[in-house]
């Protein structure tokens, strides 16, 4: 474990580097239990990645649009959510297959983060490409492969997460800078009950996961980090300092689930940031709550 203390109470994390990349907008991470690699984007690079980090071989899938989320399915396909909506993606022969978008009418939107719950329905929300806009939405892609719109008036849909018994989602939509929470209903995939826990001071809070103590892991974006809070207690309670400015996102990985891959983004000025958009790990000593698989 590498952690110490600082004054604050706040655990201080040391990452360290395991990808370097000179992707663009490296997201959407994702971990793959059966197989134990690390499934990435690069949003605007529109590539699809998947990282074995015990080989340490990282191979690249082009596609044709951007791609914010990429999730694995029980089926061995991923799952992508991308500008023009929902598509699985056979890794062995790279093959798109399209699945729906529902937001036909909205060509300045795009996808961006996804993750599915406990029972393999995929959430995935959108945002406009000019981030100002709250032309946004949440939807759920159900285990029928129909589409339902769960949050509107979204204007950057990021990072999701649920607690570990399930019963609660986080949601963070950046430009509010909070994350809120939700109750959950598995047997339904209904939310409800949408109230603000967290909010964040350091940059603007981007991807985000769950560990089994029932924590959460928020990306910074903008702040240089990633940061461990108590959604009970709205408390800051660990930090991961890292030497990039934009921090997109997190998923517990590794044999154990206890490592936290990271994610950064080669964005605006980043010439003093050498590892901008590349990959860094921390080993946590916690274990995460798992990269759940789409139920195809
Ligand atoms: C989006 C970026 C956006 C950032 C901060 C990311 O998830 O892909 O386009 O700038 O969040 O809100
Ligand atoms: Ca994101």
């Amino acid at each position: 474990m590498n952690f110490k203390v600082n004054k604050e109470d706040v655990v201080n994390y040391k990452a360290e580097l395991i990808l370097k990349t000179d992707s663009i907008l490296t997201e959407g991470p994702s971990w793959d239990e059966d197989k134990k690699l690390l499934y990435w984007v690069d949003i605007e690079g529109k590539k699809v990645h998947i990282f074995d980090p015990q080989r340490s071989v990282d191979k690249e899938i082009k596609v044709d649009q951007y791609v914010g989320a990429a999730v694995p399915t029980r089926s061995g396909e991923l799952l992508l959510a991308m500008k023009n909506g929902f598509y699985f993606l056979n890794v062995e022969d790279s093959r798109l297959t399209f699945i729906c978008n529902p937001e036909n009418d909205k060509p300045y939107n795009r996808f961006n983060d996804g993750k599915c719950d406990c029972m393999g329905r995929f959430f995935a929300g959108t945002m406009s490409l000019n981030e100002t806009d709250p032309t946004g939405a949440l939807y759920c892609l159900e285990r029928d492969m129909t589409t339902r719109k769960v949050l509107e008036n979204v204007t950057i849909s990021n990072g999701i997460a649920w607690s570990p018994d399930n019963k609660t989602m986080y949601y963070i939509d950046s430009p509010t800078k909070r994350v809120d929470a939700f109750d959950y209903d598995p047997k339904t995939g209904n939310v409800s009950n949408r109230r603000a826990i967290i909010v964040i001071e350091e940059g603007v809070p981007d991807g985000m996961t769950s560990d089994s103590e029932g924590m959460l892991w928020i990306a910074h974006w903008g702040g240089w980090q990633v940061s461990r809070w108590d959604p009970y207690r709205g408390k800051k309670i660990a930090s991961v300092k890292l030497p990039v400015e934009k921090v997109s996102s997190c998923v517990f990985g590794g044999v154990d689930l206890d490592e936290l891959y990271i994610t950064t983004a080669r964005k605006g000025d980043v010439k003093n940031q050498p590892y901008a958009g590349s990959i860094f790990v921390v080993k946590t000593g916690i274990k995460g709550v798992p990269t759940y698989k789409y139920c195809r």
